[in-house]
């Protein structure tokens, strides 16, 4: 049986739902030349800011038995690299999404006019970054705000936007926020709040003190957050946290995302998972006797 793995996101057909999760690799054209190798249907840029930022001093990313935890500050080349990094996506023919990183409406809606020049095939909000002050979750730290962000940055572009939140209590009223003033999508999960301790240093051992949690630790949250926002919205949702294996983003597409990205697993277990995984999904589908990815999105809801 031939596999057809083609999903539609934001108006566009990708050749399949993969794609990298932002800060994992998409920082410099020749990391996104590597990720265009790697069998993604869409790549993903590193968050991008207005300014340059160098980020935190090491250690910013922390090897866990059950995931990673990383405080790497946004760092990041600013917001005027990110023509090269779409232009490489370009050459290599695939699908791209610039990820951006604002502390406030104003600055979100810059970044995204100087986004949208560059004239990528989506823009993603990073509504969420939990240990960056003045960015990501502190940028959007009431639903108003996420409103304010994403009417504003909707209302002077015409490329689909991407919002992407973190795991609370107010998900589905923050995707609701989202959705109803104009993004197309919406990413879920970013990074979880955590944090370690040494016990003979007696200090945290990140130099932030705390971090974000990802990996398999934070896979069975970001598949309830996806299931929730689906049952509720019916959104055009893109899954991420912890996908290590088929069986990982088939749980994503079967709770109702149209797109996964995978983060942490390009760290931890090498960049062949990316093939690995398609061709898992591939032989699934042919297991249960399914030929077309599409007809497998949200199906968990069905009775
Ligand atoms: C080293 C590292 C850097 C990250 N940088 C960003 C970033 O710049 N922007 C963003 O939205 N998310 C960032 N994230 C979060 C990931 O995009 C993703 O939401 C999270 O890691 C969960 O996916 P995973 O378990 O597959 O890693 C970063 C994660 C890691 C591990």
């Amino acid at each position: 049986m031939n596999m057809d793995l083609q999903i539609r996101i934001s108006r566009k057909i990708l050749r399949n739902p993969l794609m990298n999760a932002s800060g994992v690799l998409g920082d410099s054209p020749d990391s996104i030349r590597l990720l265009s190798t790697l069998g993604f249907g869409c790549i993903v840029t590193k968050t991008l800011t207005w300014e340059p930022r160098e980020g935190y001093k090491p250690p910013i990313i922390i090897p866990l038995k059950y995931g990673l935890l990383n405080a790497v500050g946004l760092a990041n080349p600013g917001i005027k690299a990110g023509k090269e990094l779409i232009d490489a996506a370009k050459e290599k023919n695939i699908h791209i999404a610039i990820s951006i990183g604002g502390v406030n409406v104003d600055d979100f809606v810059r970044l995204a006019e100087v986004a949208s020049d560059f004239k990528p095939d989506f823009i993603e909000l990073n509504l969420s970054c939990p240990h960056t002050p003045g960015y990501g979750v502190d940028a959007a730290k009431t639903i108003a705000a996420i409103k304010n962000i994403v009417k504003n940055v909707t209302s002077i572009t015409s490329i689909p936007i991407w919002a992407k939140l973190s795991f609370s209590r107010s998900l589905v009223n923050e995707a609701d926020a989202a959705l109803s003033n104009g993004a197309s999508a919406i990413v879920l999960i970013n990074t979880i709040p955590a944090m370690l301790i040494d016990p003979y240093v007696m200090k945290p051992v990140l130099t932030h003190k705390w971090g974000g949690l990802s990996g398999p630790a934070i896979h069975p949250i970001a598949v309830y957050a996806v299931y929730k926002v689906y049952e509720e919205l019916e959104a055009e949702i893109i899954g991420v946290g912890g996908v290590e294996s088929w069986r990982d983003a088939i749980e994503f597409i079967l709770a109702g995302a149209r797109g996964i990205q995978i983060g942490s697993a390009l760290i931890r277990c090498g960049h062949n998972i990316v093939r690995e995984i398609i061709d898992g999904i591939c032989k699934y589908m042919a297991e249960i006797g399914i030929n077309r990815l599409e007809e497998l999105v949200g199906y968990a809801h069905k009775r």
